[in-house]
């Protein structure tokens, strides 16, 4: 479903020059979407952000618990639900709900338990490693709750991505590429440089 709505919207960036980026917000009635961290995953850092979207219908964040022990949502309108998470290195155990999330937070190698579980990374957050945001989204304030809305690409990306380090990672002209989002997965992938799909699947979505 997800994949299908992503090539819908990469057919549909390809013929435009202007770009539509994804809106927020927009959840449907159902599960709840974690978008970080991934079940079952290997984490190289421990300080890291819960993100996920609750369904369209829920009113009130469900219950947190972070191995067992009750967890507090930072201050976001929903459906955003957002947690911070400071594990040590070992096995840990997160339930959202009903969800239930099991991570491992590497230090050195990993153990045979765990060896099935895939290595999972995001997008760098600040110095002390928590996400701004405001760095990529639009996002106002209500009721004291920040409200995460629609993706500031490429202009946001671009503040700190300059064109030179563009063209040295990509050897591409910037304006097609400007749906950043289109390949890489900046709330979670196993891959590397956070790509969505192998290189090749994502040129052939304009190129034969
Ligand atoms: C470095 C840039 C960046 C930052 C910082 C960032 N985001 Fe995002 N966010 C993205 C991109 C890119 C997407 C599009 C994801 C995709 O298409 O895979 C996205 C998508 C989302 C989505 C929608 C995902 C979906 O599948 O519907 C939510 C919700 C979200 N971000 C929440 C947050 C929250 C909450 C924060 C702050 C804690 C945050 N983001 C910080 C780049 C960022
Ligand atoms: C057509 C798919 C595609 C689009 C669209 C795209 N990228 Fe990339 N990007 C890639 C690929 C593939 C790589 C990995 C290159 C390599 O193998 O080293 C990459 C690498 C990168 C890297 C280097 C990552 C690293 O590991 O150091 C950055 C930063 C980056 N992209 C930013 C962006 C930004 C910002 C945008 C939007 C303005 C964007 N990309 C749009 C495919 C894409
Ligand atoms: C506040 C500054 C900032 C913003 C805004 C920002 N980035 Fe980054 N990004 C970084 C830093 C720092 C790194 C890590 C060093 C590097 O690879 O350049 C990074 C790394 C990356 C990587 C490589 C990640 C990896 O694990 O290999 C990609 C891809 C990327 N950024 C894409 C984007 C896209 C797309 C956007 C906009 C939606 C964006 N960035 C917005 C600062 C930023
Ligand atoms: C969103 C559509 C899109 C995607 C995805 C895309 N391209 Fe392109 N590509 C274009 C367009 C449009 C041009 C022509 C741009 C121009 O001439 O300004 C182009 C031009 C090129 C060129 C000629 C470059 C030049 O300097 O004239 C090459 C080579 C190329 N693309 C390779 C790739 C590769 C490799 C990928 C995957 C990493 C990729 N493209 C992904 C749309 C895309």
């Amino acid at each position: 479903m997800a994949r299908r709505a992503w090539l819908a919207l990469t057919l549909a960036a390809a013929g435009l020059p202007g770009l539509t980026a994804p809106t927020l917000g927009e959840s449907e009635p159902g599960a709840l979407r974690v978008l970080f961290p991934a079940d079952r995953s290997v984490l190289e850092t421990g300080r890291s952000e819960l993100i996920c979207v609750a369904p369209g219908d829920v009113k009130r964040a469900p219950p947190l618990r972070i191995d067992g022990k009750r967890g507090r949502w930072q201050p976001y309108a929903l459906p955003v639900l957002v947690a911070r998470l400071e594990l040590r290195p070992g096995r840990h155990e997160i339930a959202v709900g009903p969800t239930k999330l099991q991570v491992y937070v590497r230090e050195g190698d990993v153990p045979p338990e765990v060896a099935e579980w895939t290595v999972y990374g995001s997008h760098p957050g600040d110095a002390d490693g928590w996400k701004d945001c405001r760095a990529c989204h639009e996002v106002t304030a209500a009721n004291g709750r920040q409200s995460v809305g629609t993706l500031r690409e490429p202009v946001a990306c671009q503040q700190c991505h300059s064109s030179e380090d563009f063209q040295l990672a990509h050897f591409h002209p910037e304006k097609p590429l400007a749906g950043c989002h289109q390949c890489h997965a900046l709330h979670g992938s196993s891959a590397k440089s956070l790509l969505k799909a192998p290189r090749k699947q994502l040129c052939a979505t304009c190129h034969d």
